[in-house]
């Protein structure tokens, strides 16, 4: 990480990306008539899901220096919650009706965050909290679309939600102690 100010355009681009399927449907969100929008919105869920798992898997095996193992240990936690999330949209998607989108093909275009391998222990810990803050952000979204549509969606993903906070939180305490200060507001 060289400047500080690429870093946060970055994250304006994958919030607006993350954004980009609730512009065209928040008008009418009328669950009922388009299950054909709730999977859509789950594929990108699930696309998340399995670049989070990618990421964290990546960094928990990559991780070095004399004080990763902490980080390395909490990586390789995150990624098995990913996964476990992942499995829950998937199963989500194939309940109403879709066929969950494993493709590795353009699962980083459908994805709201993204996959970076991270150069040293600090930028990994700042990538997968930018991450978490993207997933927090667009899934507290996607739950007030959901609504009284769709509760079982939106229970899932309040679910889903609870953990990604406590992911953010983890990561914000890593940098902390990495870093010995907060990073910036994204
Ligand atoms: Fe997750
Ligand atoms: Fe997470």
């Amino acid at each position: 990480m060289t400047t500080e100010k690429p870093f946060l355009s970055d994250v304006q681009t994958l919030r607006d990306r993350a954004r980009q399927h609730l512009d065209d449907g928040a008008v009418t969100p009328n669950y009922q008539g388009d299950t054909g929008k709730a999977i859509e919105i789950l594929q990108s869920v699930l696309a998340t899901e399995l670049v989070c798992v990618l990421r964290y898997t990546m960094h928990s095996i990559t991780a070095s220096g004399l004080s990763s193992q902490g980080a390395k240990k909490e990586f390789a936690e995150h990624a098995k919650e990913e996964h476990e999330h992942a499995l829950t949209v998937a199963e989500r998607i194939t309940q109403l009706g879709g066929e969950p989108n494993f493709d590795p093909e353009g699962l980083a275009t459908r994805s709201a965050s993204q996959y970076s391998a991270g150069g040293d222990l600090v930028d990994m810990i700042k990538e997968n909290l930018i991450a978490e803050r993207i997933a927090v952000e667009h899934y507290r979204e996607l739950i007030r679309y959901f609504g009284d549509d769709d509760p079982t969606t939106r229970v899932m993903l309040e679910g889903i939600l609870s953990v990604e906070e406590e992911h953010a939180d983890d990561m914000h305490d890593l940098l902390v102690a990495h870093e010995g200060k907060p990073m910036l507001e994204g």
